[in-house]
């Protein structure tokens, strides 16, 4: 399907974290979602279910114009061995994963410092995963010291790869943009639109200042947190977005539905 260069190119990705409980459940929100996706024309549907769930969306998996792409929502640090309860990219790959999410907000809360984080960015970019890292500061002082840990945790992440990794990153880096603040809460507490669109500017920059000018243009930014349907569509027009990172409502095929819907109309 050709794309019209006047068209944006967004990405829907859903985090469904630790839901649902039955595989039966999840089978219905795949098929729902996949027909969605199947019917957008510019935008890339990605779905990180959790692991037991990858191969029974693997069925479904595609591109823009098909069906939705498969996420694992973190991958082992290391490549392999005697880790027990880790999936390592590769096997997440093996399983249909086309992306990773990595330092998400709970996986830091719950261990991943900015060094592991790094690591496990490796670990997927070498095994063929297009990787979505979440950045995002707890809090918002007055100072905007928040803007320095988001710029920490994402020099931790591009600072550390070595050039292969870099001559292929256009294509296989994301960043999110996950203030910590706006995760898993109302959904009037997501920042505007005119801050996220300013957030987006400053992450492009620090890749920018870190890697050149043409890899930080290019590296898409989504944004997540307490993202629903009615305040997606601002965010989405007005944000300087690439997408959205969406967690509780990526569950709701209806709403979930509508954002693809929205995107892919803009
Ligand atoms: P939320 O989660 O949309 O439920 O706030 C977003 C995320 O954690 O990625």
């Amino acid at each position: 399907m050709p794309v019209k260069s006047q068209k944006r190119n967004f990405i829907i990705a859903g985090n469904w974290k630790m839901n649902p409980d039955s595989l039966a459940d999840a089978k219905t929100i795949f098929a729902a979602i996949s027909r969605k996706a199947r019917s957008a024309r510019h935008t890339v549907v990605v779905l990180a279910p959790p692991a037991p769930f990858l191969s029974a969306g693997a069925s479904r998996s595609g591109r823009a114009g098909t069906a939705a792409c498969l996420a694992i929502q973190d991958v082992s640090e290391h490549v392999s061995g005697a880790f027990t309860g880790s999936v390592s990219a590769r096997q997440a790959r093996s399983a249909g994963a086309e992306y990773a999410i990595i330092g998400h907000s709970e996986r830091r809360k719950a261990g991943d410092t900015d060094m592991i984080v790094s690591q496990k960015v490796r670990q997927a970019l070498d095994a063929g995963l297009r990787t979505i890292v979440c950045v995002g500061e707890t809090e918002r002082d007055p100072h905007a010291h928040y803007l320095r840990t988001v710029r920490e945790q994402i020099l931790a992440v591009v600072g550390a790869l070595d050039k292969k990794q870099v001559r292929s990153l256009t294509h296989s880096l994301i960043v999110a943009y996950e203030p910590v603040w706006a995760v898993g809460k109302s959904y009037d507490t997501a920042p505007k639109p005119s801050d996220i669109h300013e957030m987006s500017i400053y992450i492009k920059k620090v890749i920018a200042e870190s890697l050149g000018k043409k890899i930080g243009i290019k590296i898409p930014v989504l944004y997540g947190g307490s993202v629903d349907l009615e305040n997606s569509k601002a965010i989405l027009k007005d944000g300087g977005i690439d997408g959205l990172l969406v967690g509780r409502q990526s569950l709701d095929s209806k709403d979930f539905g509508g954002m693809i819907d929205y995107a892919d109309s803009l």
